[in-house]
């Protein structure tokens, strides 16, 4: 299918993300940290969120996932709003990765990819381990991202690239639609970067929305589709992810 075939046949459903002027509870100073966020971003879409440091970036990841509370506005994934009382239906299509990977490092990889799950096990369910069906999926995820050899590691032998992708393989485990990645390649070597962003290529090819925070330019031009600038809690571009050298001028001007 073509990009524009795949755009309209898009255009067809409800936006996978969709902000309405977000406005958060908490403040920075004395303005809302999300001072009136409007965002839609389609399902299939590769979208890179930039932004100075402060900007606001994690903290619309976290809106998105429901963990910032918010004094007005609204957010929608696959058209049912975030609220208190919808939460758990909203966030079922989400799984979120945050800064840092929050791996267990005396943990193997299985067993941090499989706590992916705990959630939906209660605790007799997990006493004597997951259910052999569970590991199997964790197993065959991390084969799918090359870290097949290492299930039985504990994470804090892996370097930062292969932890990294056990933090996305932990995500996966619930079959999310839509994935949220707050700087999942900071802090890694080139190599370990191209591996991890091309896993993400990867589940954006296989039909999934993956909105990720990057701090580089040029990884945001060779991955994402578009881009959203992010600045002093709102939106000051959206749109091709080319050319974003004369945003941040900008930004930096102001
Ligand atoms: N829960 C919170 N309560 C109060 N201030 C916060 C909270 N979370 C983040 N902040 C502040 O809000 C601003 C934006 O933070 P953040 O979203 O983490 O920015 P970014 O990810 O773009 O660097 C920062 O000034 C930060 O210190
Ligand atoms: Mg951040």
């Amino acid at each position: 299918m073509s990009a524009i075939e795949k755009r309209v046949k898009n255009s067809d459903l409800a936006p996978a993300i969709f902000c309405q002027q977000v406005v958060s509870q908490a403040k920075v100073g004395n303005r809302p940290i999300l001072d009136g966020i409007d965002c839609k971003i389609e399902q299939g879409e590769f979208v890179a969120i930039l932004g100075l440091n402060g900007a606001g970036k994690s903290s619309l990841l976290r809106s998105i996932a429901g963990l910032l509370p918010l004094r007005s506005g609204g957010i929608f994934v696959n058209n049912i709003a975030v609220t208190p009382s919808t939460l758990k239906q909203a966030r079922q299509p989400l799984a979120m990765l945050f800064q840092g990977g929050g791996l267990i490092p005396q943990l193997s990889a299985l067993d941090n990819v499989l706590c992916g799950r705990l959630g939906e096990f209660s605790g007799w369910q997990t006493l004597t381990g997951f259910p052999a069906s569970e590991r199997q999926t964790a197993l065959e995820l991390l084969d799918r991202l090359g870290l097949g050899e290492f299930a039985s590691q504990s994470t804090r032998q892996l370097s930062g690239g292969q932890q990294q992708r056990v933090a996305i393989a932990r995500a996966l485990i619930r079959s999310p639609q839509i994935l949220l990645a707050d700087e999942p390649v900071t802090g890694l070597d080139i190599m370990a970067i191209q591996q991890v962003m091309q896993t993400l290529s990867q589940l954006h090819r296989s039909g999934m929305t993956v909105v990720t925070v990057l701090h580089d330019l040029a990884l945001a031009h060779t991955y994402a589709q578009t881009a959203i600038v992010v600045d002093r809690g709102r939106v000051v571009y959206h749109g091709v992810s080319q050319n974003l050298d004369a945003q941040f001028e900008q930004l930096i001007k102001d």
